[in-house]
């Protein structure tokens, strides 16, 4: 079904699997399908390396590209198992929908990612915290600039061993005049532009000693929604509160496994608005006991403080967090050692 052309030789020898910076190593291979006359041809994996792309394709002049965040992990046994997969599946092209890109076959998804995990099986190591970071992504590759959906497309597969995603404590800064989504748009899409177009006010919060934007609502910036590479929850009290998902926030796949988990936990967990000014409250009163972040890339983030105007905030350092909670069965079920009784691996 797919085709396949090994690398003659292997980067693996030269990579250092202690000391990995997120994003940085890729693997040996690589997944490219092309879309033209109208379909999907067939998919082929190849050794990793340079694209020859017209300079007028449309992902460059109208950013017509979405892409996922997957993880495989090895359990003890060398098992290979990746984490509710349809989900990214379904994600990925309810995204390209939204950008006017061809839906991509099932089957050549699944296939692919197979095929890839076989060849790559030794870059992923052992233990929790190690993965192979899988980016599967479409990109508009029609020569033309014509403002207009593209008639061919790229649709490919690159693989990156990771460890932590951060590497130190994460603070957030609540955003008071950028968004990241407005209603009608393109925030519920893992479109690449969401992302880029968070760098300028990323930037902009670094320089005052935060990693992360928490974005607020488009319209009145007094709802917290999301933060730039992670959904969000609170904790006030012994309650967890997480924003519902709507035209301007991700489904997330870890977010929907929190929600799961807490309540099978029977952890009580709202999904509803959340205020700055309610988390702001709680933080003065010595309510707000957590904030955390969920996302492929980063698993469950902590945030260690946070910043609204010219006011600063520190969480409590807590023994017994529900973000360490949640990350440790989340864990033991993506690397096979806790029941999976959701059926999420795969
Ligand atoms: C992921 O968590 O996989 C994401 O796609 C976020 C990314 C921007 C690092």
């Amino acid at each position: 079904m797919i085709e396949i052309k090994k690398s003659p030789t292997s980067k693996i020898d030269k990579t250092n699997f202690d000391n990995l910076v997120f994003g940085q190593v890729f693997t040996d291979h690589m997944m490219e399908c092309d879309y033209k006359n109208g379909e999907w041809q067939k998919p082929v994996i190849k050794p990793y390396g340079p694209l020859s792309l017209d300079p007028s394709a449309r992902v460059f002049h109208y950013g017509q590209a979405v892409f996922e965040g997957m993880k495989a992990y090895k359990d003890k046994d060398d098992k290979i198992w990746l984490f509710r997969p349809e989900e990214n599946f379904n994600r990925i092209n309810r995204s390209s929908e939204r950008l006017a890109i061809p839906e991509f076959p099932k089957e050549y998804f699944f296939n692919a990612l197979v095929e890839l995990l076989k060849l790559e099986k030794d870059w992923i190591k052992k233990g929790f915290g190690n993965s192979l970071y899988l980016r599967p992504f479409v990109i508009a590759t029609e020569p033309g600039v014509s403002a207009s959906a593209a008639k061919e497309y790229k649709f490919m597969i690159i693989c990156s061993p990771a460890q932590a995603y951060y590497s130190g404590e994460v603070r957030v800064k609540f955003s008071e005049k950028y968004s990241r989504a407005a209603d009608g748009g393109v925030g519920y899409a893992k479109a690449a532009g969401n992302y880029g177009a968070q760098f300028y006010p990323t930037n902009l919060v670094k320089e005052e000693g935060f990693q992360q934007i928490i974005w607020t609502d488009a319209n009145s910036h007094e709802y917290l929604e999301e933060a730039g590479t992670m959904n969000i929850f609170f904790r006030i009290g012994d309650k967890l509160i997480t924003a519902p998902t709507n035209d301007r926030i991700l489904d997330g796949v870890t977010r929907k496994s929190v929600i799961a988990l807490a309540k099978e936990n029977n952890i009580d967990i709202e999904i509803r608005r959340v205020s700055v000014q309610e988390v702001i409250e709680a933080a003065e009163n010595n309510e707000l006991m957590e904030i955390f972040g969920s996302g492929t890339a980063t698993v469950i983030n902590p945030v260690a403080g946070f910043g609204h105007k010219d006011k600063k905030f520190e969480l409590p350092k807590l023994e017994n967090s529900y973000a360490s909670f949640f990350k440790d069965k989340l864990m033991k079920i993506q690397y096979n050692e806790a029941e999976d009784k959701f059926g999420w691996r795969y």
